[in-house]
This record gives C-alpha cells, sequence and structure tokens, in this order.
C-alpha cells in the first residue's frame, strides 16, 4: 500500500510531496511530520528506502505507507492534553508523532504484540529524547508501551479520546475498538479494507466515515496455546505528573517564550524549506535550418541531460553552490535556543542537565 506521491530524497522532500498531495493538510500535523524523521525508525542499510511513499517491513518490524500515516494523524484531530491509545503500535513512530502535538499532559499508551518490536520502540524513543533537536522545540507526551495481544485488553481497562488500530480490524472486531473510546473521543481503523474514522457521539451511537482504500494485514487473533504472552493485557496507568516534572515543563516552556520574544531563531522559527536541485539545465545547441536552399547554423534552447566536459563542470560548480546554500540553512536549523538558554542559567550543572532531560546534543 502506497506509492501514491513521489519519493523525496529525505524526510523534508517526502513531506513537501504528501502536502502538495493533500495528504497532509493541517500546519500541526505537517510540524510533527517534520519533526521525526522516518529515516530514523529504518534499520541501518535500509535508511534510502524512508522516504518513498512505500510500507516497509522486515522480520517483526512493520512501517506502514507515508500517506496512511498522514490520513490517519489528520482524521484522529488531535489536541494538547488528549489521550491516545495505538493498538500494534510497532516502531513508536507514529506514537512518537502523536506525543508531540498532544504533549505533556496528554496520555500516550501503545500495545504491540511482538517483544523485540517493543524493544525496538523503546530504542527509537530513547534515541529521539537524546538525540533529536525536535525534541526541544516541542512540548512531549512520552509514549509508554507494553507487550501484549491487543484483543485482549483488560474489560476494566480506562477510555482513551483517540484510538488508532495499525493493522485490520474484522468486523466482529469493531464493538470490542469502539467500547474502548471516550463519548467524544475518535476512533480510526482499517475495516473491511477502508480506512474508517469513527466517532463515540453517545453512550450507545457512533458515527463512522471512510476515509481512504488500504490494504492491511489483519490483527493477530487471540491465541491461548502461545506461553509467550499473558492473556489479559494490563494497560499502563494513567498519572498525575510529579512536581519536579511540572516543574521542568513549566521552566522549559517560560524559557522558549522568552527565546521566542527576543526573536530567538532556530529551533523556534519555522524551518526554511530546502531548495530542490534541479536535475536538467537548459542548454544551447547548434542546429542548421533550411532558409531557401541555405543551411543557416541557429542557436536553440533545449533541456538536455548530457552535457560536455565544461558545461558538465559548470553544472557541479552550480550544483556545489547549492549545496553550500542548503549547508547554511541545516546551520540554522541546527541552532538549539532552549538549550542555549538553559545551559546560560546561574544554576548548577545537575540542574541544568536535568532542566535538559540529561540530552546528549
Ligand atoms: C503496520 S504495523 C504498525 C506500525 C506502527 N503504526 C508504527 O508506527 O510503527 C502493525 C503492527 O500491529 C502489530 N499487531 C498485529 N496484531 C496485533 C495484535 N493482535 N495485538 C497487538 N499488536 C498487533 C504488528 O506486530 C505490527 O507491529
Amino acid at each position: 500500500m502506497g506509492g501514491a506521491v513521489s519519493a523525496g530524497e529525505d524526510n523534508d522532500d517526502l513531506i513537501d510531496n504528501l502536502k502538495e498531495a493533500q495528504y497532509i493538510r493541517t500546519e500541526k500535523v505537517e510540524q510533527a511530520f517534520r519533526a521525526i524523521d522516518r529515516g530514523d525508525y529504518y534499520l541501518d542499510g535500509y535508511r534510502d528506502s524512508a522516504y518513498k511513499d512505500l510500507a516497509w517491513k522486515h522480520g517483526n518490524i512493520h512501517l506502514s505507507a507515508p500517506c496512511i500515516y498522514s490520513e490517519v494523524m489528520e482524521a484522529l484531530k488531535l489536541q494538547p492534553g488528549l489521550s491516545f491509545l495505538n493498538l500494534g503500535s510497532g516502531t513508536g513512530y507514529l506514537s512518537t508523532m502523536v506525543g508531540l502535538i498532544i504533549g505533556p499532559f496528554g496520555v500516550n499508551h501503545g500495545v504491540e504484540l511482538h517483544t523485540d518490536v517493543v524493544e525496538y520502540a523503546r530504542e527509537k524513543l530513547d534515541e529521539f529524547i537524546k538525540n533529536s533537536d525536535s525534541f526541544d522545540k516541542f512540548e512531549f507526551c512520552e509514549p509508554v508501551f507494553v507487550v501484549g495481544n491487543c484483543l485482549e485488553i483488560s474489560t476494566d481497562s480506562h477510555q482513551y479520546d483517540r484510538i488508532y488500530c495499525g493493522a485490520g480490524v474484522q468486523k466482529e472486531q469493531e464493538n470490542y475498538m469502539k467500547v474502548l473510546l471516550k463519548v467524544g473521543g475518535i476512533l480510526v481503523m482499517p475495516i473491511e479494507d477502508q480506512l474508517t474514522q469513527i466517532i463515540r457521539t453517545g453512550q450507545s451511537t457512533w458515527e463512522s466515515k471512510n476515509i481512504l482504500a488500504v490494504s492491511f494485514a489483519s490483527l493477530a487473533q487471540q491465541n491461548r496455546a502461545d506461553g509467550e504472552k499473558p492473556d489479559t493485557v494490563h494497560l499502563p496507568p494513567v498519572t498525575v505528573r510529579s512536581l519536579q516534572d511540572l516543574s521542568r515543563i513549566y521552566i522549559r516552556r517560560t524559557l522558549r517564550s522568552l527565546a521566542g520574544e527576543e526573536g530567538g531563531r532556530g529551533s523556534l522559527q519555522r524551518v526554511p524549506q530546502k531548495r530542490k536541485r534541479r536535475r536538467c539545465r537548459r542548454r544551447r545547441i547548434n542546429t542548421y535550418v533550411f532558409v531557401g536552399n541555405q543551411l543557416i547554423p541557429q542557436m536553440v534552447e533545449s533541456e538536455e541531460e548530457e552535457h560536455t566536459e565544461e558545461e558538465q563542470k559548470e553544472v557541479e560548480e552550480v550544483e556545489e553552490e547549492e549545496d553550500r546554500d542548503i549547508g547554511d540553512i541545516e546551520i540554522l536549523k541546527q541552532v538549539n535556543v532552549l538549550r542555549e538558554q538553559i545551559m546560560s542559567l546561574p544554576l548548577p550543572e545537575a540542574l541544568k542537565a536535568y532542566l535538559l532531560y540529561y540530552r546528549e546534543k
């Protein structure tokens, strides 16, 4: 499934294409997609495929196509403070994007069948928190993943404002999913080859809308003979943030907005979009036309990709120039205003490290 938009050279390119094709329609969804590099969720050696609009599967690791994630993120209508449950949370790519929108006062839970996939998702989350500059540009609701079959969630589980199911749901499983939703909540799932948005309008009323024709692998059924996983899945508890956590959130928020008022650049500014490199250049070629019975040489504009040695050199010089421009843009992007603000505070180093979430860069 996928291939609806052309392949990009990097994450920004991919998002430009998804936007152009109207899969991404709102600014907050665009920002979340730009903040998380899809390539970071691929195994080493496969990253080049990450910017194509295609699903990817390797062993138990499975990512859906970017056009599907865009539709899902738009259909969920996410807001700060909402609770989110991801059924079949996989690598945690989608849950991490959701965490950037629902923010620190949201709830972000995921259930995944395979233990190795949950370990992979936790590693990826750790890398995101430690290394990504995006982490400092947003307020974040860290996803919590549990191993288990999402068709076996304990019946006394709490309900959620938003739910996504990342694998195909059978018609007879529909009600099971719907009751996990709070009244007013939104569930997005693939059912009968349609990505469907379901809104719970009352205690026993729901409204459904088909969003996109899709083809998903089905949810793994309950398998009581399989001794690896427990029968009943207990979702993580919904906890209140500690005073220490709250202090960090509010100090970081205040510093971010102060930096914004001072016209701080970098993390608080919209990152300029990378210019696309032109692939063909116009070149002048000689040709001859008949005027009466005479052959007259003419200079004609033509688009060609083959170049003489001299022209090739010129092309390379232009490309180098463009690369330098792109380099400048990326340097701008890497200025981490929040980090600079925290580092300049007259505070003990241990407290600064705490405010920085012990991030490595
Ligand atoms: C297409 S992937 C979802 C990927 C995920 N959205 C991401 O961001 O990486 C579907 C996932 O559902 C999981 N899955 C399938 N059946 C399941 C079940 N019954 N319970 C829990 N997870 C299940 C698969 O192991 C797989 O990781």
